[in-house]
């Protein structure tokens, strides 16, 4: 009997969401920021909240952080809401909206010994720990004015993990990073996954997404236009887009039409899409045409692609054959 009750009670804690957003709306007069969004994020994932500029990825996540009330729809953090429980619905929660912020006269140590003083508990003792794991021990002396845009983005998580968060909540936490800040940032996002924590996190990069998240839910201006695995959205993706360049397009053109490839002009030659294997004998087929061959280089990934076709097409909406949130967290 008593072991029945503990294996019950381990399921129930592990079948609460860590987010459970549902048809969450908010305007700002006449705009509406966010319309009708559900979220649902299970324990333990990495879940992406993707979509271009304005497509409401903040103004969300500022709910989630009880900054923004929403107009409707209810949310609830690890079973929590903030009608029923106040501020300790967001008891577990960490992270930070935009970019965070530091007093730039002060090291990168003394911020955290700040905040930890107001943050309390044990989060002094866990300073050494906490900048470790965003490999910032080794500057943790240095002021933060001299810090590169990614090592402040890197303070952040830091200032964020002192908290002992189950939910880590980083707004665009690449935004502004080079390629090598942005390589850190996702080997961390990853390490600290692998740690059981659940990660939300916004992003306009689909690349970003795609390599770190195990979930994704695609906004556009304020609406869900795609909820889902990384997975099935690469069943649903194009083909791997290729830009061809010749001496002679119009032929070129003919045979990549004749070999099956769905074939576009583009300003400096030929967008051609469809199977590797017939794109390569395209290659063989222009030559043996007796046409010189210039460029040949890939376009867009297919998620890439997918994106820019659920977020630029003219309607927002669902798009059809596309799970539903239900769907695709069941
Ligand atoms: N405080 C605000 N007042 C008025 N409009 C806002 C406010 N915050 C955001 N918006 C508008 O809401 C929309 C969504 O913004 P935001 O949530 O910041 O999108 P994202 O983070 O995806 O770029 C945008 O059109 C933005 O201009
Ligand atoms: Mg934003």
């Amino acid at each position: 009997m008593l072991a029945s009750c503990v294996i019950f009670s381990v399921r129930v804690m592990s079948d609460v969401l860590a987010v459970n957003a549902v048809h969450l709306t908010k305007a700002y007069g006449p705009l509406t920021a966010v319309n009708d969004i559900t979220v649902q994020v299970a324990q333990g994932e990495v879940y992406g909240v993707l979509g271009p500029n304005g497509a409401g990825k903040t103004t969300f996540l500022r709910m989630l952080f009880g900054l923004v009330r929403p107009d409707s729809g209810t949310l609830e953090v690890f079973g929590r809401s903030w009608q029923r429980h106040g501020v300790t619905s967001l008891s577990g929660v960490a992270g930070f909206i935009e970019s965070p912020r530091f007093y730039p006269a002060l090291s990168g140590r003394k911020n955290l010994r700040l905040l930890a003083g107001l943050d309390g508990g044990d989060a002094t003792a866990r300073i050494d720990e906490v900048l470790d794991v965003v490999g910032l021990t080794d500057r943790q002396q240095d002021k933060v004015r001299g810090y590169s845009f990614g090592m402040r983005q890197r303070l952040g998580v830091a200032s964020a993990l002192l908290r002992d968060p189950r939910l880590l909540v980083l707004d665009e936490p690449a935004n502004g990073l080079d390629p090598a800040g942005i390589r850190d940032m996702r080997a961390l996002v990853r390490r600290l996954a692998d740690t059981g924590l659940t990660v939300l996190l916004s992003s306009h990069d689909m690349g970003e997404v795609e390599q770190i998240c195990d979930n994704v839910t695609i906004m556009k201006s304020g609406s869900v236009v795609h909820h889902g695995t990384i997975a099935a959205l690469r069943e649903l993706a194009p083909e791997q887009a290729h830009r061809i360049t010749t001496t002679d397009d119009g032929r070129a053109a003919e045979l990549s039409r004749a070999r099956g490839l769905a074939v576009t002009s583009v300003d400096d030659g030929l967008a051609v899409r469809g199977p590797q294997k017939e794109i390569d004998a395209l290659v063989a087929d222009v030559v043996d045409a007796g046409i010189a061959l210039r460029g040949l280089t890939r376009g867009e990934t297919p998620l890439e692609a997918l994106f820019f076709m659920l977020t630029e097409s003219a309607a927002a909406g669902p798009s059809a054959g596309v799970d539903t949130p239900a769907g695709a967290r069941r």
